[in-house]
């Protein structure tokens, strides 16, 4: 079993180097050695250790793993923190990326490289780690649109930028991840960062329409657009929704706007916003109860997306 994923990791990574070589167009006689060896060399140290050393209990549990699913990935960043505190060498540490995020013509550059390289081989067409390749590898290519993962405090673009030139080449990775910075040029790496980080915005976008829908069905149940307006629905009685996120930082000095909006849903009354001195009796204090702590949170974190 181990040695033949052994064996089976080894022929994909000399494989894919001479893909890669390949595709890069006219191999001259002094890229081919220098190609094929690279990705080799890194990934005989982690695969050798596994029977020997007692890192064998954390390699046991890959072959189990048929997908990448939600929990996997879990377990991925337990053993990743200490992967991903590693420190940026100096060479790369002052980078920074060039591209603004969201840069449309740097991510469609960034794409056209992902797919020119196959990147997808091993971390998959949707760039969430289940390549064809990917059963094979050890460690295996994380989520890269997984937005808890990608905002992770160590998962900077400099870092991103950083793997990419050296691959899985460096310690502490030592993986099959290839080193790109001969094959491509500084700008290039970072359109593929940018690339990788578009991917990861869309996601936190449609995670966020879906709060936003959810919150909204709670905000029409409960019924608070007979008094607030946002955008052209709802009453007046109370005040305006547009821009509360913001306003409700202003409010009351020493406030968070969360702590603010989350009180003049729990404790109506409390606070009379300018303008509304006179109606602070007006809005149900009842509203707390008719609300889950769930319910509350999302149209909290709805309110105060309303910038
Ligand atoms: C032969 C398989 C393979 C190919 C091809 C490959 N990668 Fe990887 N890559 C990996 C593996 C395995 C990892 C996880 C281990 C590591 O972090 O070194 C990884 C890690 C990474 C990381 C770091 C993410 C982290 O976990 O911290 C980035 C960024 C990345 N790859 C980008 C790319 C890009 C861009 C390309 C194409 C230009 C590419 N990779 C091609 C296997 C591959
Ligand atoms: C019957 C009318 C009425 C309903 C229903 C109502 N409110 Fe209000 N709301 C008010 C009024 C009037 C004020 C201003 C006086 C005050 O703060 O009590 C207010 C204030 C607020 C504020 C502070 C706004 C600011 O600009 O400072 C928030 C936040 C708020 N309401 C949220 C809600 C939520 C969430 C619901 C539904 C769960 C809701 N309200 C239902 C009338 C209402």
């Amino acid at each position: 079993m181990k040695p033949k994923k052994w064996f089976v990791t080894a022929i994909l990574i000399v494989t894919f180097g001479l893909i890669a070589v390949g595709c890069g167009g006219a191999v001259t006689p002094t890229t081919a050695p220098t190609a094929v060896p690279e990705p080799t060399k890194p990934s005989a140290p982690t695969l050798t250790p596994e029977p020997t050393k007692p890192s064998a209990p954390v390699a046991t549990p890959a072959p189990q793993v048929a997908s990448n699913s939600a929990p996997v990935i879990f377990e991925q960043v337990e053993d990743r923190l200490k992967l991903w505190q590693a420190q940026i060498p100096p060479e790369y540490a002052g980078k920074t990326n060039p591209y603004p995020l969201g840069d449309a013509s740097a991510v469609s550059a960034g794409e056209s490289i992902f797919n020119d390289k196959h990147c997808a081989a091993c971390h998959g067409g949707e760039l969430e780690g289940d390549g064809e390749f990917s059963q094979v590898l050890d460690p295996k290519p994380i989520n890269l649109t997984d937005p808890v993962l990608m905002s992770l405090p160590f998962v900077t673009d400099t870092y991103l930028f950083w793997r990419i030139g050296e691959g899985g080449s460096q310690p502490p990775f030592f993986s099959a991840m290839p080193i790109w910075k001969m094959k491509l040029s500084e700008p290039e790496r970072w359109q593929l960062v940018t690339f990788i980080r578009s991917r990861t915005v869309k996601e936190v976008a449609e995670n966020e329409e879906e709060e936003n829908q959810a919150a909204i069905a709670v905000i029409e149940k409960v019924g608070c657009f007979a008094c607030h307006r946002l955008g052209s629905r709802g009453g007046k009685i109370g005040p305006e929704w547009d821009g509360i996120g913001t306003r409700a930082a202003t409010r009351i000095p020493g406030m968070t706007a969360e702590e603010y909006i989350r009180q003049s849903i729990l404790d109506p009354g409390a606070f009379a916003p300018p303008g509304f001195e006179d109606k602070a009796q007006l809005m149900p204090s009842s509203l707390g109860e008719k609300l889950t702590a769930e319910e509350l949170d999302l149209i909290v974190e709805f309110l105060l997306r309303q910038k």
